[in-house]
């Protein structure tokens, strides 16, 4: 593999120690007039002036920023079928829920994943890692939970592990079996929490254990028999929750010790006091709210609460098609009152604590994952200003350079 260093950059180190939180949530590490040095997929040294000693290749970035490349906290990658009558029924005014509880969404998405091979499903996964590759998305979340069933979840599991090995984008799996509950089957949240989590902790150790509360999905106590197995199977757990409804579900994760609590979207003042107060980091996903209803999570006063958030795509079929994190970063700002700063430390630091690879990357620094980007700026603050573009100058993952 090559060794690489990268010169004369604005260099955001992101360097520090920790998920960020408060006033340290603006801090982005900058080193001006500097260089990354990597080798055997690694970063070997970063520092101010020039890269000391031999490389294979030294890329002048001309005072262009070099930062991680970026993490995307909760993106749902693999699913059979598509979605595009029912944005066309939700255009018309008639509400998500409504789709989910009328069998539609959610469910409809879980019949054709059932119906897909895991071949199929890996091809679709691998397609979408391709294009968040392209945009300078160096590791992801990705979660299962169109299955609903212990075959679909552990096939469309397998074949997240079958396109992640083959992908230069560091995957990290969620296995989100509590994502509805299919009308064949009322007892599957009970199934899950007792017999298929445990199950699944063998063959799946890597996984993080998630599930939807919400009016029309899973009920807090339901959700709650499911984190606590999560833990007690030694997995870590993550909730969506207060999306439409604050029912309590946040209060509830952050009491079973839940690593994430995603979306907020309907959250209160009271439930926003409790997640500042918290170790659980506060997952928002714009882009649900820019594809469904103009409705964005209190970011600001998660911030101001003292809460650790970070970015998601949510990338899925049905409430937000997309893998471009940058767009998610841009509404964070434009609609959820995060400054520049602290969504670049929400899509990279605070993003790899989110899945659970913040010793792997989200910073730039000895030891790390040579994941890094070279933006077509000298100010980062175009990474999040500049929706739709332009792409990163280069792209590096793993230590090879994709693009650039
Ligand atoms: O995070 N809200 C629940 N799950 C996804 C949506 C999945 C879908 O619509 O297929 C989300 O928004």
């Amino acid at each position: 593999m090559e060794r690489i260093a990268i010169r004369n950059a604005r260099v955001l180190t992101l360097h520090g120690v920790g998920v960020r939180r408060g006033t340290a949530m603006r801090e982005l590490g900058v080193i001006e007039r500097g260089f990354v040095a990597c080798g055997k997929g690694r970063v070997a040294r970063v520092g101010a002036g020039e890269p000391e000693g031999s490389w294979d290749r030294v890329i002048d970035a001309d005072g262009c920023v070099c930062m991680p490349a970026l993490v995307d906290a909760h993106a749902h990658l693999c699913w059979g079928g598509d979605r595009w009558a029912e944005w066309e029924r939700i255009r018309t005014g008639v509400p998500y829920p409504q789709i989910l509880a009328d069998g539609g969404g959610i469910l409809s998405t879980v019949r054709a994943t059932r119906a897909a091979s895991r071949e199929q499903l890996a091809e679709g996964v691998t397609r979408r890692l391709r294009a968040m590759a392209a945009l300078g998305v160096g590791a992801t979340d990705a979660k299962s939970g169109y299955g609903l069933e212990p075959e679909s979840e552990a096939r469309m599991l397998r074949a997240i592990g079958d396109a992640a090995a083959a992908s230069p984008v560091l995957v990290r799996r969620t296995f989100l079996g509590g994502h509805a509950i299919p009308p064949e089957d009322a007892g599957w949240p009970e199934r899950l929490a007792l017999e298929v989590i445990p199950t699944f902790a063998r063959e799946f150790p890597d996984v993080a254990v998630d599930a939807f509360c919400e009016r029309s999905a899973l009920g807090v106590d339901a959700c709650r028999a499911i984190l606590r197995a999560a833990r007690a199977a030694g997995l870590a757990a993550r909730l969506h929750t207060d999306q439409f409804t604050a029912m309590g579900g946040a209060e509830m994760a952050i009491a079973e010790g839940a690593r994430t609590v995603d979306h907020l979207e309907a959250a209160t003042p009271e439930t926003v006091r409790a997640v500042g107060g918290s170790d659980a980091i506060a997952v928002i996903l714009p882009c649900s709210g820019y594809a469904l209803d103009g409705r964005y999570a209190p970011a600001r006063a998660l911030v101001d609460a003292g809460a650790a958030v970070a970015i998601g795509s949510n990338a899925n079929p049905g409430s937000a098609p997309t893998v471009d994190l940058r767009f998610a970063m841009h509404l964070a700002v434009r609609h959820a009152g995060l400054g520049c700063a602290e969504a670049i430390v929400a899509a990279t630091v605070n993003a790899a604590h989110a899945i659970g690879a913040e010793d792997e990357v989200g910073m730039l620094a000895p030891g790390m994952r040579a994941n890094l980007v070279v933006l077509d700026d000298r100010d980062e603050r175009s990474l999040v200003h500049a929706f739709g573009g332009p792409p990163p100058r280069l792209v590096m993952l793993g230590g090879r350079v994709l693009q650039g």
